[in-house]
């Protein structure tokens, strides 16, 4: 089967269950896990239930599809989303993405749990994704390539749109939540990075380092999606302090942040249904 022809047949399986179409794609990180209470929710899908759908393997991952309004937005979440350290190959990291678009999101809202590489960032920090480094991760587009999705060789010049970027940096000041800005870096995990791959990072302009969303961010750009995403500093990075990193330790600084981190999505995506 052809990437295609798998992702025609997982918005076949779909499009049996709901006929939902959605403005907004929304994927939920870490801290974001009980987003859903925000929406009003229209239909909901398990990807276990959609055949050949990627199914996360990561505890606190839950996996599924949530359809419903966030104001007057219709959205489509994903809530859990695969990792391509869990084993899968890079096109089924990139398959929901290319879903969501097919049932009709314009707009992809991308968030994340990410270790602080930047001095001023502290745990807890909310950082405005303004650009990214893709070039340690598989670049999911490497293969022949899918004329109905895009271009051979796409522009990457404004991966996360400006005209977004400024609604949620709005939408931060109207709140009172501090937003820092930087630029996010995808490394294939599960190990954390050790401190020297920090310290390159950081020398290459890289803020805030995590293992996911830049290899979805490039399917999607494919695609011509606009693209933004806000990252929870859930920790700072290796070598940073003196304490070793933990899965637990990512987990309970985003949830820490989650309240933050779910007004501000909420606020700029109500304001996503006006572009
Ligand atoms: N490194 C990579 N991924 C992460 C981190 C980190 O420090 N924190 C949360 N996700």
């Amino acid at each position: 089967m052809t990437i295609l022809e798998k992702v025609n047949l997982c918005v076949g399986e779909i499009r049996k269950k709901t006929d939902f179409v959605p403005k907004v794609a929304l994927i939920l990180g870490s801290g974001l896990g009980n987003y859903a209470n925000n929406i009003k929710i229209e239909a909901e899908i398990s990807y276990k239930d959609i055949p050949g759908f990627p199914v996360s393997t990561v505890p606190g991952h839950d996996g599924r599809f949530i359809f419903g309004y966030v104001g007057e937005t219709p959205v489509v979440c994903m809530k859990g989303r695969v990792h391509y350290y869990e084993g899968y190959p890079i096109s089924d990291v990139v398959l929901p993405v290319r879903c969501m678009k097919m049932l009709g999101a314009e707009v992809l809202f991308l968030t994340n749990a990410s270790g602080g590489i930047n001095y001023d960032f502290s745990a807890g920090d909310l950082m405005l994704i303004t650009d990214q480094v893709s070039i340690f991760a598989p670049n999911p587009l490497i293969g022949p390539n899918i004329d109905e999705f895009g271009v051979r060789f796409p522009d990457m010049s404004q991966v996360y749109r400006k005209e977004l970027c400024k609604i949620i940096k709005d939408t931060a000041a109207e709140n009172n939540i501090d937003l820092k800005e930087g630029v996010y870096c995808q490394l294939t995990g599960p190990s954390f990075e050790s401190p020297a791959e920090i310290k390159m990072l950081r020398t290459m302009g890289v803020s805030a380092v995590g293992m996911s969303t830049v290899v979805e961010a490039i399917a999607a750009n494919h695609m011509g999606m606009k693209i933004c995403g806000v990252s929870c500093i859930s920790n700072l990075a290796a070598g940073m302090t003196d304490n070793p990193l933990s899965h637990k330790e990512v987990q309970e600084a985003a949830d820490k942040a989650a309240l933050k981190f779910e007004l501000l999505v909420t606020k700029s995506i109500e304001k996503f249904n006006n572009i």
